[in-house]
This record gives C-alpha cells, structure tokens and sequence, in this order.
C-alpha cells in the first residue's frame, strides 16, 4: 500500500465512517500476519522483497547468533564457503562441506540463498593463483559449471563474477589472472552459469559501485549495458555497499541503483554495512531500495557487530550482544513505512525527494573524474589487517594505503604468535609462514596511486590474534 493510501485509510479509520463497504474494506486492511512489521524478514517480504545476511558456518552452532538468524532474515550468503578456495580446494576436487551445512539451515528454515561467488580474483586456492591463459581459463569455466551445477535449483541469485572492475579513475577492468585470460572472461563465465543452472538469477557483483559519479560506476554500466545489448544472460547487479569514511553513503545511491535497473536487470544490495552505523544512513539505504522496483532486497554482511570483518567498525544492525541497535529500528520502520496499517507510522517525515517515476538520467556518463580518497597525509604506506577467525584457523585480509606518493611496489611486515602457520595467500608473494612473514606486491598490485589502497589476504591454522602490519615502499 502506498503512503498516500495510509494516510486515507487513517483518515477514514478516524472519522469512523459509518459506510459497511468502507467499513468492511478497512477490517480487511487491518488484518495481518502476527509476525508482519516486527522483523526485517517479514517487513521486507510484505513489500515483495527479501531482508538477508551473510552466514558463517562456524557460527551455527551459537544459539545467541542463529537465534537472530532464524528469527529476522529469510536470505543467506555464505560469508566465505562457497569462495573458489573452499569449494575447490584442489583443481578437480570439489567439496562442499562448508557450504552446504549453510545452505541446509537456510532451506530448513524457509530462508534462500544467495551464491557467492563463483569467479572473483580474490580466495583463490594456491592451485588457481598459480595459472594464467588457456589454462586457467577453463579452470574457471570448469569450477562455474561444476558449482552451480551442484546448488542447481537451490540458489535465489548467483554472484557468477565478484570485484571485476579497477578503482580509481581508470573506469576500465581490475588486473588479475582472470582478467588476463581475455576481456570475455566475464561473459564466459556468465553463459557457464546460465547453462549450469538455468533457475538462478545471474548477477554482477562489486564495491565502490555505489556513486553514480564514479568512473567504476560508469564502467561496470557501460558493461551491463553492453551485455544487455549483445545477449549476454546477465539478469542483476549485486552493490556490496561496504559504506565507510573513504566510501561514504551518497544521496545519488538511489539514481545508481534506478539507472541500473532501467538497462532491464534486477539491482540487489549485497554486503550491506555502514561504518558507525548511523541509523539515518541505513533509513536512507532501505529507502532507495525500497524506491526502485527492481531492488530485489538487501543483504547486511553479517548480524552482530562482533560478527563483521570489519568489526572495529561496529557497522551492523546489531551490538555484539545480540541487541538491536538504532539502526536496526530505523531498517525496519522504513520498510514498514505506508505498508502496515496495524503498524504506527514513523516518527521521520517521509522523504520529500519524488519516488522514482522520473526516468533514470540518460546523460551520458561523467567525464569528470571520480573523486579520489584522500592521502593518508604522509609518504610512504600503511597496512591495516581485518582477521576472520574460527576454531583452529583464519583467513586475514590485509589493506595496503599509499600516502601522498603513489607506490611503485611495497613490502608488509607482520609477526604471526607461535602456533599460527600460513597455509594460502592471495595477491602477494611472502617470505616466511610463521614468525615474521615479509609480504610483496605480485605484478598486478604494485603500483597504488597516493591514498588509494589495495588488498592481498591469506589464509592460516592456529590464532592470529591482534595482528599489527607495518607497510614500505619497495
Ligand atoms: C570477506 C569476508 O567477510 C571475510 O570473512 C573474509 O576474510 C574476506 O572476505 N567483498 C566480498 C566478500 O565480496 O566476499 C568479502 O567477504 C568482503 C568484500
């Protein structure tokens, strides 16, 4: 129901009309399912979308954490266990036993999944991150249909291609061994998908994506829109939406996510978090989801704050403790807002900007460059280190920031504690799996422009604990 159509069934509902038929109309409208407007779940399922979160499978077995699952989400990413490097641990080898204790709960719970991801340059295993050319190539191509064969019929939306596009200024694809394979890698993998589980929705997957005015933006649309046009079955865009001081919320999100939807593919919000959590800025988010047909619903990339890679952050809905925070009632009362009569309107005035009748802009794409973060403010680099930790193992993702210089290379330094063995790595070469690792750029990462950042990542046995990177240029 619109607004429009709350505020005249509440004028009616006040004027206590004596008409029967508007009377009857009323009672009927006043009637809802108990659960309706009281968890994100079922607010979003009353205006036809989903409400999901990314799940660790280590986790399932924390009532506190599954009893926030159960209760408020009815859309599951695998956090990490359909990633090549878990699924395919050796070329050939496929396994599934990370992944699919997820994919169990959630079906057993009446909730769906969201496949993530089937071809991405990051968490490859060792075996991937070694090959290039023709052979890597039907690697990919082997691992895409393997997979989606495998979850064939049981997946909602797949993210068949994850982070293809640079950052920066460039608008242009990301180095990586995928890339280098040749420019169609994206639409192999695509049509792979396609054949492998014709069900499934088929998304592009990406961050940074988010202001309209940023060459990655635009570039990532140029290629839906010349996918659209060439046939290449590609059917939603995925927006991360990992929204932090370097990558703020902007009010154009909404323009991106209408403009994407008007090349005809469905828009959904991915990995939802926000630095700090500000309960305006996810009002806004649901909001603009809300706002555009198309966007199939939103994901936030994790439930408690304890639980996100980015916990230092505290970006998500709830506190570590399970409780929900301000933004989780500014989420939900959005997607209650003029749909439940039952439900007392919101406190905030509605939005004044006009819904999204208005066409999406057809200007052209900007040519004025996107702007740039800026430098840290010294020369040099830093590092900084997000730890996912388990029960006997880890997986660090580590951010390299150039200062006011770029980087023609560069060198971090971290000391593992004893009892800590790395056993993969991505996007760097390493010297030392214990003790003092000393971590370089590989081909394609070293050189950072000043203030940007880049990421490598690996992955280990044993607790990394507080880990403190230092970072050199090379
Ligand atoms: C992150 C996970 O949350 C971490 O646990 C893991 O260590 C690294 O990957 N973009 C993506 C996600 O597509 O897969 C990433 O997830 C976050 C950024």
């Amino acid at each position: 129901m619109s607004r429009t159509r709350w505020k005249a069934a509440s004028r009616a509902v006040i004027a206590l009309s004596g008409a029967g038929a508007l009377a009857a109309g009323m009672a009927l409208v006043l009637v809802t399912p108990a659960s309706a407007g009281t968890t994100l779940g079922a607010s979003a399922a009353e205006k036809g979308r989903y409400f999901g979160t990314a799940v660790a499978a280590n986790k399932l077995s924390d009532s506190a954490y599954t009893t926030i699952l159960n209760r408020e989400f009815n859309m599951v990413t695998a956090e990490n266990e359909m990633k090549i490097d878990a699924t395919e641990p050796q070329q050939g080898q496929f396994r599934y036993t990370q992944a699919d204790p997820i994919v169990n709960h959630a079906r057993s719970h009446g909730m769906q999944v969201r496949g993530h991801t089937l071809a991405w340059h990051g968490q490859q295993p060792g075996w991937m991150q070694g090959m290039e050319g023709t052979a890597l190539r039907n690697a990919m191509l082997n691992h895409v249909t393997q997979v989606a064969t495998h979850y064939r019929g049981q997946i909602y939306s797949w993210d068949v291609v994850n982070e293809a596009f640079a950052d920066g200024n460039s608008g242009g694809r990301r180095d990586s061994n995928l890339q280098r394979t040749g420019n169609d890698w994206i639409e192999a993998a695509f049509r792979a998908a396609r054949a492998a589980d014709p069900g499934a929705k088929l998304c592009y997957n990406d961050y940074n994506i988010d202001n309209w005015t940023w060459a990655k933006t635009q570039g990532v649309y140029n290629m839906v829109r010349d996918f659209k046009a060439r046939g290449v079955p590609i059917d939603c865009v995925g927006f991360q939406s990992h929204f932090n001081n370097d990558s703020p919320y902007v009010s154009n999100y909404r323009t991106t996510l209408s403009s994407f939807a008007a090349l005809g593919v469905d828009v959904q919000i991915t990995e939802l978090d926000i630095q700090g959590a500000p309960a305006n800025t996810y009002r806004s988010v649901t909001e603009d989801c809300l706002a555009v047909a198309r966007c199939n619903g939103i994901t936030v990339w994790g439930i408690r704050d304890s639980d996100s890679w980015r916990s230092s952050q505290t970006p998500l809905l709830f506190n570590s403790s399970g409780q929900k925070k301000a933004a989780y009632d500014a989420v939900l009362a959005a997607l209650n807002s003029g749909t439940n009569p039952t439900t007392p309107p919101p406190t905030t005035p509605p939005p004044t900007t006009p819904p999204p009748t208005t066409p999406p802009p057809t200007t052209p794409p900007p040519t004025t460059p996107p702007p740039t973060t800026p430098p840290p403010g010294q020369t040099g680099c830093s590092a900084s280190v997000t730890v996912n930790q388990w029960n006997g193992g880890f997986v660090a993702n580590v951010r390299v920031t150039a200062g006011s210089s770029a980087l023609n290379g560069w060198t971090v330094t971290l000391t593992l504690p004893s009892g800590a063995t790395v056993t993969n790595a991505w996007s760097a070469d390493r010297s030392g799996n214990s003790g003092t690792t000393n971590w370089t750029n590989v081909s394609y990462n070293g050189q950072v422009g000043a203030g940007q950042s880049t990421e490598f990542g690996f992955q280990g046995t044993g607790t990394a604990g507080t880990l403190t990177p230092t970072c050199a240029p090379r």
